[in-house]
């Protein structure tokens, strides 16, 4: 069950009463984008300071909050959310679950997860002060302790009952470098089949490109031509090919997103001509993978006018004469070292998605073609969640679902291993 720590462990987040329950919303967050796949489960008093809905939207799955409920999936059942989980994180714990936890007592969703797991539990305590330093919670920290369940924090600072104490839930940045420490050392066997071609260690090591963002193709020092992209979904890839133990350089044009962490190179570009010249250069220095998710500018102005065009100058009506740009999969990345090189393509089409998606791949000579429908309920520019078909050359492999950028991220991953490792055989 446990998997190797490169190999996105499975993390069930139990979240319990008490207004730091607020900041476990930026915790799953902050998981997922280190490449965690998160799972969540709530208590009942949890729901009165965050909805379950926040983290289903966050995580992409639903979220256990009742024992007794009626089923809305197989998920839900207490002990599968246990043979999930790699790892358990509970966070904001209360007094009220340490004492459970440290006397077995079972008695609604949360407590039940925690008896049915067997492995590493993280707690990151928060309560009132008094409450932390009474002799009951003392002492269910020492038996809790002695059972090898390891915490993170509290820390002192301000506290929901208005003190300056000890009690406050550490922050989600040290909670996800505890979770990072748990995750470092869990053992390599047993791991479930679904997971066989990332946690086989696929992606570790392997030197991944990735580029995102538009292309911004300047007209004169205040005005561009380029396509629409966030660079959300590049991001998401970079971080989850990182997560997986990759060597990640990520090449992006201009976007309003930071850098993941852990990357081994970055490149911020501008033009398509900029973004062709850093891929060349990425290939000369050897790359394994290569993630084009960038929304390359086809055309870009024959001319640029080194001052602001003046409107009055224009006058009413004006045309722009445009040149195309180099395409960088089909024409830059075979004059460079590419000899065993994998490539992956996005294709954006709004109609015979599947038909155009294919000859785009063989045209450009790429690997795989993840085709996505930006009109398609579930997907499109500037909605949190994405749907994607991944394209082989023997067809369609996957369709997923619509899912957030981040998990779908993850899934992207996980195919491409398995697709790729089918293809070796
Ligand atoms: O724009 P188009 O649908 O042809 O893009 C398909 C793939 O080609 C994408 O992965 C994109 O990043 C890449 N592309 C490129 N150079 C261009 C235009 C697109 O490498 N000039």
């Amino acid at each position: 069950m446990a998997a190797q720590a490169t190999a996105n462990p499975r993390i069930l987040l139990l979240v319990t009463g008490g207004i730091a329950a607020y900041k476990s919303c930026f915790l799953a967050r902050l998981l997922m984008q280190a490449g965690f796949s998160v799972k969540v489960a709530m208590t009942e008093a949890a729901t009165r300071f965050v909805t379950p809905m926040t983290f289903q939207v966050l995580t992409g799955h639903p979220v256990a909050t009742d024992l007794w409920g009626e089923r809305q999936s197989d998920a839900l059942d207490h002990v599968e959310y246990a043979r999930w989980a790699d790892l358990v994180v509970i966070a904001p714990a209360t007094a009220d679950i340490m004492a459970k936890a440290a006397h077995g007592i079972a008695d609604e969703i949360v407590s039940t997860m925690l008896l049915a797991f067997p492995g590493p539990v993280l707690m990151a305590p928060a309560m009132n002060d008094n409450m932390w330093r009474h002799l009951a919670t003392v002492a269910n920290l020492e038996i809790l302790t002695s059972r090898g369940v390891h915490f993170v924090g509290p820390g002192s600072g301000w506290l929901a009952c208005g003190t300056v104490d000890e009690g406050r839930m550490s922050e989600p940045e040290e909670i996800l470098t505890a979770v990072r420490k748990l995750a470092d050392g869990l053992p390599a066997a047993a791991m479930s089949a679904d997971d066989a071609a990332t946690a086989s260690g696929f992606w570790a090591g392997k030197r991944v490109l990735v580029t995102a963002g538009p292309t911004h193709e300047p007209i004169d020092p205040v005005r561009y031509v380029a396509n629409r992209s966030s660079g959300t979904m590049g991001y998401a890839l970079a971080s989850a090919a990182i997560g997986a133990g990759a060597a990640v350089t990520l090449i992006s044009g201009p976007v309003v997103l930071t850098p993941p962490r852990g990357l081994a190179g970055f490149r911020a570009v501008e033009t398509a001509a900029d973004m062709a010249a850093a891929v060349g250069e990425a290939q000369d220095d050897g790359i394994d993978w290569l993630i084009m998710s960038a929304a390359v500018a086809d055309f870009k102005p024959v001319n640029f006018a080194p001052g602001k065009l003046k409107k009055d100058v224009l006058g009413d009506g004006w045309s722009l004469a445009l040149t195309r740009n180099p395409d960088i999969l089909g024409e830059v990345v075979p004059t460079h070292p590419h000899d065993g090189l994998r490539v992956v393509g996005f294709a954006l089409e709004t109609d015979d998605m599947v038909g155009r998606a294919s000859v785009k791949r063989e045209a450009k000579g790429m690997d795989y073609i993840l085709a996505n429908d930006p009109t398609a309920a579930g997907s499109g520019f500037g909605s949190e969640n994405h749907q994607v078909t991944l394209i082989g050359g023997d067809g369609i492999i996957w369709e997923s679902a619509s899912l957030p950028k981040e998990v779908l991220a993850g899934e992207i991953l996980q195919q491409l291993a398995q697709a790729d490792q089918k293809t070796g055989e």
